[in-house]
This record gives C-alpha cells, sequence and structure tokens, in this order.
C-alpha cells in the first residue's frame, strides 16, 4: 500500500514538472535556478553582446543603424522590446538561437531592471 501511495506521489511531481514546459521560462536542466540569479550588463550581457552581436551592430556602420556596444545602447533596445524578441524569436544572431540558459539570463537581467553593475 504505502509502495502505492510512493508512486503516485512520483507521478504526480512528474506531471507538476512536465507541466512547465508550458511556459516560456527555461526548462533546459542547467538553468535551474536562474531566477534567483543577479544578472548585471558588466557581469554578463556585455560578454553575450561581444561574442553574439557587436561583430555587425557597432563599429562605424552598424547593422540596422543598431549598435549593441555600450550599456546605454543595450538598454535603449532592451526596452524596446526588440532586442529580447529578435533573440528569443531565434531571428538573432542570424547563425542560430542562442541556448535557452543564455536566453534565461538575459530575459532575468530584464526582469530586474537592467542593473549595470
Ligand atoms: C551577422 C550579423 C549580425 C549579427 C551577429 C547580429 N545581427 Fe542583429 N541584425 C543584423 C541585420 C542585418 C539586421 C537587419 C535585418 C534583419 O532584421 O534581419 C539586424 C537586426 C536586428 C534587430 C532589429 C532592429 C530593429 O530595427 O528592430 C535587433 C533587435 C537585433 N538585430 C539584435 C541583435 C542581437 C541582440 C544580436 C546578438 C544576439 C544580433 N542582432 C546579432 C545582423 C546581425
Amino acid at each position: 500500500m504505502r509502495a502505492i501511495i510512493g508512486w503516485g506521489a512520483v507521478l504526480a511531481l512528474v506531471g507538476l514538472l512536465s507541466c512547465k514546459k508550458d511556459k516560456p521560462a527555461p526548462t533546459a536542466s542547467n538553468c535551474a535556478g536562474v531566477d534567483t540569479l543577479r544578472i548585471t550588463y558588466q557581469g554578463y550581457v556585455a560578454d553575450v553582446m561581444r561574442q553574439h552581436c557587436t561583430s555587425c551592430h557597432g563599429g562605424s556602420s552598424p547593422s540596422a543603424s543598431l549598435a549593441l556596444e555600450t550599456y546605454a545602447q543595450v538598454r535603449a533596445s532592451a526596452e524596446s522590446g526588440r532586442w529580447y524578441e529578435a533573440m528569443s524569436r531565434g531571428q538573432m544572431p542570424p547563425s542560430g538561437k542562442l541556448d535557452e540558459c543564455t536566453l534565461a539570463k538575459l530575459n532575468r537581467w530584464i526582469d530586474l531592471g537592467y542593473p549595470e553593475q
């Protein structure tokens, strides 16, 4: 009898966990706890921009006239909504969508109100 109740609990838990997949939030296991992290521009976001974006969105003639090289530039784009939208849709970077964990951290930065450092 006890075993049956035990398995019931396990199944209920599995059910609960799989429901989370419907949310837009990250599901990759290595992203666990991302919503407790303090993500900052200097500590994280700037690196992602340098690795994936500024080769086009920087320099003397940035793509789409959008430079993403400074805090003010990235924040303005993020506040417009286009920045995260372009990445979460997989439109940017053109070479392929960023992994879920990176996206989750960028989203967390927005939730925190775009802290610089
Ligand atoms: C290989 C060059 C390249 C890279 C790398 C790149 N972009 Fe772009 N991006 C473009 C081009 C070209 C456009 C304009 C045409 C289009 O929308 O596809 C654009 C458009 C955009 C727009 C829309 C601008 C608007 O006016 O609404 C956003 C936002 C954006 N990129 C963000 C990013 C972010 C964030 C990254 C890094 C994760 C990134 N891009 C990486 C070339 C690039």
